[in-house]
This record gives structure tokens, sequence and C-alpha cells, in this order.
């Protein structure tokens, strides 16, 4: 059975994580993995989900199967977070939600419900985005295409160039958003533009897969979940994966949700049992304990608040370290212009390194980045942020 196969690489952010854990120098530090952390560069749980867990486990009396929908409290409060409580769409009867493995788990049943929806469909997706968009649309079979997105000559969007390419996407195309946080290069259109891109979506009748994965991590949690929004107010079909594992820091519990809206309940009833015929030949059903947790969060006012007040010192401590990075950079005679951390959010950012830089700072000051140069800001604390600068002065010759 095995003797054609031959061994794939490991994940190169999987192979950093590996050659920092035993790296002996004691000023390292990992840029590469995206996970959130704190000063002491612990990624914690958060105090509201220890809170809820215990509830959750105190609460429990079964283990029983669930069906397909999972915890349904879950995908009702997550519709209401993702469209908003008074959301049209969710007051006409037209959006589904269903917990899944992680966001990738919702991805991968998006990527299965485009091809059982149209064997031949096209999917578009930002240059660059996320590594994992590019292999797993295409091991479902779904064709995928780029269109332009970020500019590295000025680490800023290309706006006209991406909504020209847009403007030739029809009805039948699938285009891919990160609704905020781009992962990697941390560039998102403003309000206007999204506003401009919802409607373009809307004319070409192109159906918009948006992708959140950092809900409240850029600006609030009703504020990033804008471009859900605006596409649901203006198309009739919309696709949706959401990621519980940042915003609620439960990364290993695999939380995530798929979400559809459609033309009308009935319609939305049928993509319903299209996802269910699909999960149950993958996984059967999803699991759980995340979701029944994050139930349990957003069904009670004062926890939900605590949440929200928890994700914001993500979002802040991020945003600071943003500007405390590009000042301390300039302020340090490092003349190339590093300004775009503070116009940027989210985790990550492109710091513009060559390859052969990027290996220098490994090899010569155990600081790891993946080869693109993308690097997670959460990982800079007050301890590391000199040593990182130092180190770049260096790589840069300045
Ligand atoms: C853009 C993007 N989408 C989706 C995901 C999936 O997250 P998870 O499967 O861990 O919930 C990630 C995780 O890094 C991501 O960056």
């Amino acid at each position: 059975m095995f003797e054609h196969l031959k061994a794939i690489p490991a994940d190169p952010i999987l192979g950093l994580i590996t050659s920092h854990a035993v790296d002996p120098n004691p000023k390292k530090i990992d840029l590469g993995i995206g996970v959130y952390r704190n000063e002491q560069g612990n990624t914690p749980m958060l105090d509201c989900v220890v809170q809820a867990e215990k509830l959750m486990i105190a609460a429990q009396t079964t283990k029983s199967y669930l069906g397909p929908a999972g915890v349904t409290g879950f995908n009702a409060s997550m519709s209401k977070l993702l469209f908003g409580a008074d959301s049209d769409a969710l007051q006409q009867g037209r959006v589904r939600t269903v917990q899944t493995p992680g966001g990738t788990g919702a991805l991968r049943v998006i990527a299965d419900l485009i091809k059982s929806a149209r064997p031949n469909a096209e999917l578009w997706a930002s240059d660059p985005t996320w590594a994992n968009h590019l292999a797993l649309f295409p091991a479902a079979g779904v064709n995928m295409h780029s269109y332009p997105y970020f500019d590295a000559a000025t680490s800023s969007l290309r706006f006209d160039e991406m909504m020209a390419s847009l403007a030739q996407r029809r009805a039948g195309d699938a285009v891919l958003f990160h609704a905020c946080c781009h992962n990697p290069c941390g560039v998102s259109p403003d309000p206007d533009q999204w506003q401009a891109i919802a409607e373009l979506a809307a004319e070409r009748g192109f159906t918009p897969v948006i992708d959140i994965a950092y809900m409240g991590f850029e600006r609030g949690i009703d504020e990033d979940a804008l471009a859900v929004r605006l596409f649901t107010e203006r198309c009739p079909e919309v696709i949706v994966a959401s990621s519980c594992s940042k915003n609620f820091a439960m990364y290993r519990d695999r939380v995530g949700a798929i979400s559809i809206v459609a033309e009308n309940s009935g319609k939305a009833d049928d993509v319903l049992s299209v996802i269910n015929n699909v999960t149950r030949k993958n996984y059967s059903m999803p699991p759980a304990h995340g979701p029944a947790v994050i139930d349990i969060i957003l069904s009670s006012e004062q926890l939900t608040e605590q949440w929200i007040s928890e994700v914001a010192n993500m979002r802040n401590r991020i945003n600071s370290l943003r500007s405390t990075l590009s000042q301390q950079i300039a302020t340090n005679g490092i003349s190339r212009d590093f300004t775009f951390l503070e116009r940027q959010s989210g985790m990550f950012s492109f710091m513009g390194l060559t390859v052969e830089q990027v290996h220098r700072m490994r090899d010569e000051f155990s600081i790891y980045i993946v080869d693109s140069a993308r690097v997670n800001v959460a990982s800079f604390n007050q301890q590391n942020m000199a040593y990182f600068i130092e180190a770049l002065a260096t790589v840069l010759d300045e």
C-alpha cells in the first residue's frame, strides 16, 4: 500500500517550531507560529473560558451523540455574532450556521459544498493568501486563481487592481476574502472600500466566501464583521468560515463554524442538508466541548462582556506592539521605513526581508521567521524587541 509514497516535507512553520524548541540560545525568538502571546510569551486561556468550562463540566450529564448540527445554541449565537442580532437575513430565515472542527474544518466543508454545487467552479483568492487556502481548496477539487491584493513596494492594498480583477468575475465564481487581520500581510480594505467591493459582488453576481479567523483583533467584534454584513445586505448568497481559535484562545479545542446565506429560507434548508451530508461523509459530527463552552459564554451577559474586554486587551496589546516596534526601529537608526506596521492590523505583517536575510536572522541570532518574512507581531515583548531590532539592523546592513 505505502510503497509508492514519498515523504512530504514538513510544513515550514512546524519545522520552525521544532528548530526553535531545540535552540539553546536564551535570546531566541519564535516569530513564526500564529498564536497570540502575552508579555510573558505565553498563550493563556481566557478567564471567561476557564469559568464557562467549569460551569459546563458541572452541568453536563451525558456525552451521547448530538447530531450533525452539534451544539445548536452555539450555532445560533455565532449567527448573531457574525450577521448582527438585528440582521434582516437572519430574520428572513436565510442564514444557517453549523459548527465545524475549527476554521480549517469550516473551509474544508465550504470547499466540498462548492464542489457539490458547481463541479467546475473557480475560486479566486487574494495574492497572497493564507498558505492553507492554497492547499485545502484544490484538495477538494476546487480550481483556484488569485486576484491582486498586496503591494510589497508600499506595504499597502492594491485596491484599484483588485477591483479591476473582481470586475471580471461573474455568477458562479466564488471569491475568497479575509474579513479582517489579513493573514499573511496585515492589510485590510477600509470600510468604504469594503462597501465598494460588496457593491461589485452584487453587480457581478459572484459568491463571496468570507474567512473570518481574527474577529475582534482589528477594530472590534462588530466592526470586524463589517464585510460579512455588507455582503449579506447586498448579495443573495454568502458563505462564511469563522474560527474561534484566536478570539476565544481555544486553539486546540478546534471550534469554528460554516454559515451560509441563501436566497430564501427553503433554499437555506437545501444547502444545510448538503452541509450535513458533507460532514457525515467526512467526520460524521462536529466535536461538542469547545462550542458548549462558547455557548455558555455567549448566553451570559456577564461572560460575554468579559469576553469582549479580554479580546480588546489582546487587540490593544497587538496594536501597541505595532506602534512601539515601528517607533523603536526608527529611533535605532534604521533608515528603511517600517511605519507600515502601525497602519496594518492583526498578528501578521511582512517585514520585507529577503530569504537570505531571514536565514541570517535565524542562523546568527536565533530569530525564527518564515521565508516569506511574515512575522507574528504578538510574539514581541519588552524583553525581546531591542534584540530583534539589533538583528534587523545587522541583516539590513544599517
Ligand atoms: C486566515 C485563516 N483562516 C483560517 C484559519 C483557521 O484556524 P483554525 O482552523 O485554527 O480555527 C487560520 C488560522 O491560522 C487563518 O489564519
